[in-house]
């Protein structure tokens, strides 16, 4: 349970949600921050019940909503579309999803979780498993962590590793990473291990999917050989990468991640609305 009580610290503030594509945690943590500031939301949750359906562009869409809301929160499938809709507000936009290329405010909930529950972030080691090339979470995430002193292990199949963009930004920042496709050889020597699910919806062949969709399962006894405070992520929604044997074991803290995203998304609302005076 989240505290019950309600600032009025955005109380003359209106949130609008544009999602494009599907999403539980963001746009409900998004909302519910914004109610639990005071503030009020409006929005869409799907392309159809919107006139770009009627063929309407993104750039009229936005320069619509400004109007009638003070912050943007956009999901789009195609990635640059919350840049290019930045271009055309007058009021924030915030990036809730930009195709398989960023998830922005996951990435710092995500940095968030790690520091709440490692104390640190510095000198931890980190897996980032699964689809690395479609999920968004993974790529954010890592543009975070190049501000840090990690040991990064990308582990994928060879035909969702990490995009080059990313990996070649790390080594100008001189990141270290590793890259294996195989996770349970590394698993004793993790910190945190971040999973992602294999994007399906991102592929173009479907059978490309098939061939990879079970390659990391977790189960609970992959958990006695990690180290006692290891912990295991996961931007959620999950599939069938890790076992819900493994939910109420302490080193899983998927559900408390999501709890935590509606904190940040809080200080971020805040933040971006109110400036850095607000507490
Ligand atoms: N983690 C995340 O973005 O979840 P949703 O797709 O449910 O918003």
């Amino acid at each position: 349970m989240v505290n019950n009580k309600y600032s009025k610290l955005l109380d003359n503030k209106i949130m609008a949600t544009l999602f494009f594509e599907p999403s539980t945690r963001t746009r409900l943590s998004f909302e519910s921050a914004m109610l639990r500031l005071g503030g009020k939301v409006i929005g869409f949750q799907t392309r159809d019940v919107s006139s770009v359906k009627k063929g309407e562009s993104i750039a009229d869409t936005v320069r619509t909503v400004e109007n009638y809301s003070d912050i943007i929160v956009i999901r789009h499938p195609l990635e640059g579309v919350a840049r290019m809709a930045a271009k055309f507000s007058s009021i924030p936009i915030i990036n809730g999803g930009s195709g398989s290329a960023e998830h922005p405010t996951q990435a710092l909930l995500d940095l968030f979780t790690i520091k709440e529950e490692c104390g640190t972030i510095d000198g931890l080691n980190i897996g980032l498993c699964g689809d690395l090339k479609y999920g968004r979470t993974v790529h954010s995430l890592a543009y975070l962590f190049s501000n840090y002193n990690i040991n990064l292990y990308f582990i994928s199949p060879a035909s969702l590793k990490m995009r080059f963009r990313i990996t070649d930004w790390l080594r100008d920042k001189k990141m270290k990473f590793k890259e294996t496709e195989k996770f349970k050889e590394i698993l004793p020597i993790l910190d945190i291990l971040y999973m992602t699910r294999i994007q399906e919806e991102r592929f173009l062949e479907p059978e490309e999917y098939e061939k990879v969709k079970d390659v990391y399962i977790l189960t609970e006894k992959d958990l006695d050989n990690t180290k006692e405070n290891f912990r295991l992520m996961h931007p959620l929604p999950r599939v069938g990468e890790i076992s819900p044997d493994i939910d109420k074991s302490p080193k899983a803290v998927y559900f408390k991640q999501m709890k935590y995203g509606l904190y940040l998304r809080m200080a971020l609302l805040a933040l971006i609305l109110k400036g850095n005076n607000f507490v």
